[in-house]
């Protein structure tokens, strides 16, 4: 069964804000209304789906098991940081609901998690006893269900709900009944505007009916709703706040016979969002930076060095574009103007990028030669200040660039009349599929005149490194002439 949400939403959007976007609401409505179908399963269609799995098409419980519990953990990760919940607590029923929370619970401990797990009717069958002994090889504890503190609240930050999955009749019997209800007592964190302890069920939130979800309406209502494969029809009724796809192995022999409809996988996640991300406090978003300090005596008397130490860091991190950095500009009216530009090189003589030289920053950039570069490297808590005065760099070695760069790009490059107004894509493409027919015999593309690089030559260099409480350590490099000689002197700042 396919439902699209996304135009129930858009009509509710459509009338409520219809006065606050009277102006543009169509394009508001339309950058929020990308075509967001998805499908829903019953109860026949999920068990369906899984003895295909399991039958013509190959694969083994253990497989599924694994992908499904690795979609759990990686989704908790997507919203719960290890940093600010981390003990988890994994209450796992005896079937393959069970197996995904255990394999989920060992994942999440690799991905730096402290779980616990209370695993009362343990299955007598190779796989799962595998999973028990693989958890104590990395000493999780088991918790049976006497050991559990009365108050959940107090000792866990995530209840992980893998009791009952799809395949689930009739009414939960001890001690899952209890269970159950101890979860029900703790809420939607959400709903009750309090932290913790979120509950997270995997597929369905145990004990709702798998087609029509919480029938009583006084069952689990979890933060957090991973459904596995596609959603099941009572994923419709999932209030929580996250709501997220994992089981990324479906082949198109399942998603071609059930015109399945689900969203495609981000890079290489094994999750995705689905449903509508919720809105957050956007004053609340605050990070405590915890990173070695960054001292006087590790600095590096030469800013270039100590700028090529951290670009490393940034390299070594796995960040995507480490040289992405932000560059301001001013033109004559000193209204400042940023924009991200990808550095090219940098040694003693300066930072380089290239751009068009028509463009709005090549206009400021004629009109006053001081500019800023920061680069920002969000897993390090780290950013790099860099100032001076801009020149464009020698014709050759925008040349030299030009040919370096994939043939399309080069293209791009003549297409582009940088931060002119255009009429639509339509030009660019036709401009575009002119030039390749224009250079299909592989010849040389000349390096239009427009377009070349920039050289920052630093006057003022700044290195910060977030720390907790706000107290960061900022170091900045200014030249100064000592005997005739161009040093540059350290100063702290404060944060
Ligand atoms: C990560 C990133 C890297 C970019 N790198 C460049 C670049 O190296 N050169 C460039 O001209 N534009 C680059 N852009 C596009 C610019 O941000 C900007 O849109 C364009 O240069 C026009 O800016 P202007 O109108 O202020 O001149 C990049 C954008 C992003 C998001």
């Amino acid at each position: 069964m396919i439902i699209n949400l996304w135009t129930v939403w858009v009509q509710v959007f459509r009338i409520s804000n219809s006065r606050k976007y009277s102006s543009n609401s169509i394009t508001e409505v339309k950058a929020m209304a990308s075509p967001k179908s998805i499908s829903y399963l019953n109860q026949r269609e999920a068990a369906e789906i899984d003895e295909l799995l399991m039958g013509p098409l190959g694969f083994s419980v253990d497989q599924l098991m694994e992908l499904a519990g690795l979609s759990v953990a990686t989704s908790i990760a997507e919203v719960y940081k290890p940093g600010e919940c981390n003990r988890v607590l994994a209450i796992c029923g005896p079937g393959n609901n069970g197996g995904d929370g255990l394999v989920a619970a060992r994942h999440l401990h690799h991905f730096g998690y402290k779980p616990f797990i209370c695993y009362p009717k343990r299955t007598a069958k190779d796989l799962y006893s595998g999973l028990v002994t693989q958890l104590e090889s990395l000493s999780i504890p088991f918790l049976s269900v006497e050991d559990l503190p009365e108050d959940l609240s107090t000792s866990f930050d995530i209840v992980l709900d893998a009791i009952f999955g799809f395949s689930f009749h009739g009414s939960p019997r001890p001690p899952f009944d209890d269970l159950i209800q101890r979860l029900i007592a703790l809420g939607s964190p959400s709903q009750k505007h309090q932290k913790s302890p979120v509950v997270v069920s995997i597929d369905i939130p145990s004990g709702w009916d798998v087609e029509k979800g919480d029938l009583s309406g006084e069952g689990i209502k979890p933060d957090m709703l991973v459904s596995l494969t596609a959603p099941k029809l009572c994923a419709i009724n999932f209030s929580g706040a996250h709501h997220f796809l994992g089981g990324r192995f479906v082949p198109p022999p399942i998603t071609d016979k059930f015109r399945l409809d689900i969203p495609a996988y981000p890079g290489t996640s094994m999750c995705v969002r689905i449903g509508k991300p919720p809105r957050v406090d956007i004053s609340a978003l605050r990070e405590n930076y915890i990173s070695p300090e960054f001292s006087e005596d590790q600095a590096e008397a030469d800013p270039f060095v100590q700028f090529q130490n951290w670009f490393d860091d940034a390299v070594a991190s796995g960040l995507k574009e480490p040289n992405a950095m932000a560059l301001s500009t001013t033109g004559k009216d000193g209204k400042p103007s940023s924009r991200m530009v990808l550095l090219k090189g940098f040694d003693k003589d300066g930072f380089v990028w290239y751009t068009n030289y028509e463009s709005q920053k090549a206009h400021q950039i004629s009109q006053n030669p001081n500019a800023a570069l920061l680069f920002y490297w969000d897993a390090l808590n780290r950013q790099v200040r860099v100032e001076g005065s801009v020149e464009k760099v020698s014709d050759e070695e925008s040349e030299n660039y030009f040919h370096s760069r994939p043939r399309g790009s080069q293209i791009g490059a003549i297409v582009s009349k940088q931060s002119t107004v255009i009429p639509g894509r339509q030009c660019l493409h036709q401009r575009q599929e002119e030039l390749e027919a224009q250079f299909s015999d592989g010849s040389p593309i000349p390096k239009p005149n427009y377009w070349g690089g920039y050289r920052l030559k630093p006057e003022l260099f700044e290195f910060w490194q977030g720390q907790p409480s706000r107290l960061h350590d900022r170091l900045r490099y200014i030249p100064e002439e000592v005997n005739g000689n161009i040093v540059w002197k350290i100063e702290r700042l404060s944060p």
